[in-house]
């Protein structure tokens, strides 16, 4: 047999190159390019499937996507409405953010509702499964556990139980004979999940891969094969804090962006179904550089409070810092600030922070940001019983945001009785509970604090 060539691929993200590169040119990350043997695309791992022949539109059947619901809310919301059978769902996320967790708690959802379900872990031995499973609660129905990471075997095994959902614990550690290159590895992640997509289309298995993110680790990581799968779900959460979101990247059966909110409990994962009492927990009362602020995740409104705290620096270049938000865009709040309200700022350290450890990416966010930081920068702490939303451009005028009404909903539903809008959108809005203050420009909120 002849030797396989060797080429270069980014373990991020999979770029191929001829030569070694310092930085991948595709992600800019430094220091991912592996080698490893070029893998000859063959027919290997589709026996089974007819080669197929074109159809003409008007013939191909439009018959809605056939679903199945999981029974945890937060996620058949997610995938759009259940899982579409046959598909092939990606779910990334730091290594013990409680991913295997999830998919357990799915696969035993699903059993109690009389579905065949195969859960296969590389990573962890039947033993070590069944006693996760035991602190879920208990299970029924059929539900395979499989500890395998020979892909050949997993294919064999699927073909023979025709089970209707399949979990793959994760990517990373399964591998295929023929490539010559070890499990993890950018060639060895592509092309198993390049067979995986074969099976599930082939046979309408709907498959999970699990696919853990990586700091500086050895494998790939899950953005190699973001593009070849129907639907890429992340997991997301700070380790410490016990909330989890679930966040739809990509989606060929849905929205994007819809997140679940869950709870790690020593229990497993419990639906967190009201996500802004959860975020505004431990909220501080009357303390300067608290205000909360209405931000929109997908379809749900989600109060989050934001923080700022501004002190005089002891170094040359002031400290900033944004947890939870962008870090240019409050660059270029305290710029506004500066340049239109006359704030000195630019001795100033701030450090900003969305508490909760949601991260929150909305320009409705602005307002909130610059009421912060002018809280903390004049000692004046805002009413506990207010919110705000708006974006704010580079002339401190405030913008209109979407979903004003759903926000200014959520506020009163939380108790919220001031809500600080840009006074386009307060135009539109009646809710009679709730006391509206439209803003046109920052310079209208600076008495606030004075
Ligand atoms: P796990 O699902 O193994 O993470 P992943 O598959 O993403 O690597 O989650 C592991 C963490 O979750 C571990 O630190 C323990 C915690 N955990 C709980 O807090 N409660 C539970 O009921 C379970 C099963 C795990
Ligand atoms: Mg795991």
């Amino acid at each position: 047999m002849a030797k396989n060539k060797m080429i270069f691929f980014c373990k991020e993200c999979g770029y191929e190159a001829s030569k070694w590169m310092g930085q991948c040119p595709a992600c800019k990350q430094w220091d991912t390019f592996v080698q490893e043997p070029v893998v000859k695309k063959s027919p290997a791992g589709l026996n089974g499937l007819k080669a197929a022949e074109p159809e003409l539109l008007s013939r191909v059947a439009a018959v809605e996507d056939q679903r199945i619901l999981t029974g945890i809310q937060e996620l058949d919301r997610v995938l759009g409405g259940g899982i579409v059978i046959g598909s092939l769902v990606l779910v990334g996320g730091d290594p013990g953010i409680g991913k295997s967790t999830l998919l357990l708690q799915m696969c035993r959802e699903l059993s109690a509702r009389q579905k065949k379900v195969l859960y296969i872990s590389g990573e962890e031995s039947l033993k070590q499964i069944k006693m996760r499973a035991e602190r879920l609660g208990t299970f029924q129905g059929e539900l395979f556990l499989l500890s395998e990471t020979n892909l050949d075997d997993i294919e064999d095994t699927m073909r023979k139980l025709m089970p209707e959902i399949v979990i793959i614990d994760s990517i990373q550690t399964m591998y295929k004979e023929e490539i010559g290159a070890a499990p993890g590895s950018v060639s060895q992640v592509r092309e198993t999940t390049g067979i995986l997509m074969h099976i599930a289309k082939g046979l309408g298995i709907s498959i999970f891969i699990v696919g853990h993110v990586t700091k500086e680790g050895v494998v790939a990581g899950p953005k190699v094969l973001e593009h070849m799968v129907d639907t890429v779900l992340y997991f997301e959460g700070e380790s410490k804090a016990t909330y989890r979101i679930l966040r739809a990247v990509k989606n060929r059966f849905g929205s994007t962006n819809e997140i679940g909110v869950f709870e790690m409990r020593d229990k497993g994962l419990a639906e967190v179904s009201n996500p802004s009492e959860f975020m505004l927990q431990g909220k501080p009362e009357g303390e300067p550089g608290s205000v909360v602020a209405a931000s929109i995740e997908g379809t749900r409104p989600i109060l989050v409070e934001v923080q700022a705290l501004i002190c005089q620096t002891n170094f040359n270049m002031p400290r900033r810092t944004a947890a939870g938000t962008d870090y240019n865009r409050v660059n270029l709040l305290m710029a506004v600030l500066e340049k239109r309200l006359g704030i000195q700022m630019s001795g100033m350290d701030a450090y900003i922070n969305v508490a909760g450890g949601m991260k929150v990416n909305e320009p409705a966010l602005d307002l909130a940001i610059v009421m912060a930081i002018l809280s903390s920068f004049k000692n004046r702490a805002l009413d506990s019983k207010t919110i705000c939303f708006g974006e704010i451009g580079l002339t401190g005028e405030v913008r209109a945001v979407n979903m004003a009404e759903q926000r200014v909903m959520e506020a009163g539903k939380m108790g919220f009785n001031v809500v600080f809008l840009p006074q386009i959108n307060k135009e539109n809005i009646n809710h009679s509970n709730i006391k509206l203050i439209g803003v046109r420009n920052i310079r209208e909120i600076i008495n606030l604090f004075s």
